[in-house]
């Protein structure tokens, strides 16, 4: 009768030739990517590569192929030479946004790096590049139009009567209450920068100064005096 024991030495030795077979017929190393180009993942579960077993090669991420076999075969201990030709992948244009520029100068292949601009008046919000990835381009940015703070004039009224921020473009006119002067522009308009062009103006009382302007003339007169005694 066959004891536990025996049955294990059995196969012992059984995995033992086994193991001497597969050796004596050769078995080539485990194979490599090359350019741009990796083993399959079926492939790279295989552990014994024996005599005329095929693998299968694929692009490498963000290559796609361009011509060749993907399949390298064990002859002799050897892999035959690999004929897979990648060339990375182009992600074309990247997809238009309002008001948004794109500078693609150095190009729209895999990895390359696109500038992101807004039109004037619009700021960015997002990254501003895109990269050219795999799974196409990186990055959600958008244009947004540029906005100045509520206009504010003391003693006076603006025409703005909006709860929102004016925008870029956007025209504010202003007026003074009753005995106030304007000192300014009484319009000015929101620019690119979120600044009012020109300055809001600001509304002063109106006051008669009348020692001032007797003082000037008194000044004009001595000049005109002197003057008058040089010739
Ligand atoms: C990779 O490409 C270069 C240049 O094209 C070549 O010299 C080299 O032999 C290639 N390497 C492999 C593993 O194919
Ligand atoms: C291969 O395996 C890796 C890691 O397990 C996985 O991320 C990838 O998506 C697989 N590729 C394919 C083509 O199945
Ligand atoms: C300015 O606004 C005040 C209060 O909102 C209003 O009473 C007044 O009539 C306005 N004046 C002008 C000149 O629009
Ligand atoms: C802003 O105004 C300028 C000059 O009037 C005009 O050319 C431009 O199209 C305007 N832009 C926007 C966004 O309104």
């Amino acid at each position: 009768m066959e004891t536990l024991l025996d049955t294990q030495r059995r196969l012992k030795s059984l995995l033992l030739m086994y193991l001497l077979v597969v050796n004596a017929a050769g078995d080539c190393p485990k194979p490599e990517g090359g350019n741009n180009t990796v083993l399959t993942n079926e492939s790279l579960l295989k552990n014994v590569f024996p005599e005329n077993i095929m693998v299968t090669l694929e692009c490498s991420s963000g290559y796609i192929k361009e011509s060749g076999s993907e399949f390298i075969t064990c002859i002799n201990d050897q892999w035959t030479e690999s004929e897979l030709i990648c060339k990375k992948k182009d992600c074309g244009q990247p997809p238009p946004k309002p008001h948004m520029k794109f500078d693609t100068s150095e190009g729209t292949l895999f990895g390359a790096l696109v500038k992101v601009t807004c039109e004037k008046g619009y700021q960015i919000s997002g990254p501003s590049y895109k990269e050219c990835y795999d799974q196409g381009w990186s990055g959600r940015a958008s244009c947004e139009i540029v906005a100045c703070d509520k206009p504010a004039i003391a003693n006076g009224n603006t025409s703005w009567d909006s709860g929102d921020d004016p925008e870029y473009n956007n025209t504010i006119r202003y007026t003074c209450h009753e005995g106030y002067t304007l000192i300014g522009s009484d319009t000015v308009v929101c620019d690119e920068t979120g600044e009012y062009s020109p300055d809001q103006p600001v509304c002063n009382e109106v006051t008669r100064a009348p020692a001032t302007t007797s003082r000037s003339q008194v000044a004009i007169t001595d000049l005109t005096t002197t003057d008058a005694k040089l010739i």
